[in-house]
């Protein structure tokens, strides 16, 4: 099943005094959905804002919000960001014994559900929930932290997710070191939405964004017309 291209921006790298003004000019720029990166300082090595911080940002745009957690444990807290207005969650396979059962509290939220794994985990951790994801999320960098460089060996565990996916109506992502050049051999691998943090927001004007923004869409066209 090929789904369209979606770009999706990582408020984590826009400026933080001015959130509410960067998430409606990134969407003016073109970008699909709004990526959010939710960090505890304790599944990883970094804290980032809440859902009181989505619930405010919520009516700045129409587009989704794709929410990442990078929590530990997630299950209490599905519920707030459902209600802070996130359309999509995800959770890491990693951050608890019972993926199967926030993915399904995900759903009973009337929210999409996402898994996501880690680089260093194999992709089996995936094999028991793919009727109840809506969306993968492959992390092509270890999560924390923006601007680190895509690990290559990521382009391969896409491909064997894709095809792990088969028929499956589901988003299949990738997180971390997202570039012009790094788009192309996503793309080509079978993921369809990518999102980019720094690579978007080191522009300094709505311009600046919207060409980077078309940019990674007509890169990762091209990467998955096997042109690259
Ligand atoms: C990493 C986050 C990513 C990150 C991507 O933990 O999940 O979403 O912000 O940033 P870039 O695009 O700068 O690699
Ligand atoms: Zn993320």
């Amino acid at each position: 099943m090929t789904l369209p291209i979606r770009i999706a921006p990582s408020i984590l790298a826009a400026d933080f005094a001015r959130l509410g003004q960067e998430v409606r000019d990134v969407t003016a720029a073109g970008a699909d959905w709004i990526h959010l990166d939710i960090m505890d300082g304790h599944f990883v090595p970094n804290i980032s804002f809440g859902p009181d911080v989505i619930k405010s940002l919520r009516s700045y745009t129409d587009a989704t919000f794709d929410c990442h957690l990078m929590i530990s444990p997630a299950e209490p807290y599905l519920e707030a960001f459902a209600k802070a207005g996130c359309d999509r969650i995800t959770v890491h396979a990693e951050a608890g014994p019972h993926l199967h059962r926030s993915l399904q509290k995900i759903r009973n939220l009337g929210k999409k559900a996402g898994a996501t794994i880690n680089p260093a985990t194999p992709i089996s951790a995936l094999e028991d929930v793919l009727d109840d994801v809506d969306l993968i999320l492959i992390m092509s960098v270890n999560p924390g932290f923006g601007g680190q460089k895509f690990i290559p060996a990521m382009a391969d565990k896409i491909r064997r997710v894709k095809s792990l996916i088969g028929d499956r109506p589901i988003e299949l992502e990738v997180d971390g070191g997202v570039t012009t050049e790094t788009a192309p051999i996503v793309a080509a691998a079978g993921a369809n939405v990518l999102v980019a943090g720094s690579a978007i927001f080191k522009g300094e004007s709505v311009d600046a964004y919207r060409h980077t923004v078309a940019e990674l869409r007509a890169a990762a066209e091209r990467g998955r017309g096997g042109a690259n």
